[in-house]
């Protein structure tokens, strides 16, 4: 799938002030390759990530995913696209505090209508290294593995896109490459487009191609 922003901005506002986090971003995000995004803390990633993903209207310009304009589409079926195209790996990990990580790892299959393929669940969980933790809920786990269990959620449906916000962010150095080894298998296997925000500049080095943002633009 062909994902294409056009004159994307993001504007918050906060009481009286305006924070300008997208300014006029034109890009094309290239089919089936690994692309990091880069660049200063606050300068807008996160956010361009959210507006690529379906998950948050920009103030102005487009997103279009093969020539679609996806915030033309109504929220059902934007939702739908979510559930059907979209893997998500969000940089606060955002799983749901009472399931344990198995049934967060379930919740997008069950929510696109569709069983759960527990045998790949099993394969992710072993490579991740969360087996011993699937019937935890998140508070019983550490940081780095509610990361783990987040990736593992991201890729169940085996998705045509994957938005990882620092995904690595809580692993230590062996973890973090191992978790990139995963992403980078599953990419080849299932023909996924890889969009990932990172500090990391060992990993930013693996990706096809590096965005670097500053100041809510992108700078080449
Ligand atoms: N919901 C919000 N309301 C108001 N301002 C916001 C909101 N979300 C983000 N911002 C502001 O927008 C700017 C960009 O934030 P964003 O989270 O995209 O940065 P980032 O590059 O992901 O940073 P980090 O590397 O620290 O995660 C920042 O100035 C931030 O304070
Ligand atoms: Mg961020």
């Amino acid at each position: 799938m062909k994902i294409q922003a056009e004159a994307l901005t993001k504007i918050y506002i906060q009481g009286e002030k305006r924070i300008h986090a997208l300014n006029d971003i034109h890009v094309s995000i290239a089919e089936n390759k690994f692309t990091a995004i880069v660049g200063p803390s606050g300068c807008g990633k996160s956010t361009f990530l959210r507006a690529l993903s379906a998950l948050e209207k920009p103030s102005g310009g487009t997103v279009t995913y093969d020539g679609e304009d996806i915030y033309k589409l109504t929220e059902k079926k934007r939702a739908e696209l979510r559930r059907q195209k979209i893997g998500v790996v969000y940089q606060d990990y955002s799983l749901l505090p009472t399931m344990t990580a198995l049934e967060n790892i379930c919740t997008p299959s069950l929510m696109d209508g569709r069983k759960p393929d527990l045998d790949y669940i099993a394969d992710l969980a072993k490579t991740l290294g969360i087996t011993d933790r699937l019937h935890h809920i998140p508070s019983e786990m550490s940081g780095g593995e509610q990361q783990r269990v987040s990736v593992a959620r991201a890729l169940v449906n085996k998705p045509a896109i994957i938005f990882a916000d620092e995904p690595t962010g809580n692993l230590d150095k062996d973890s973090a490459r191992e978790l990139l080894d995963l992403l980078l298998l599953t990419k080849k296997e299932y023909n996924q487009t890889l969009l990932m925000v990172t500090h990391d500049p060992d990993i930013a080095a693996h990706a096809d191609i590096v965005i670097r943002m500053d100041n809510g633009t992108i700078r080449e």
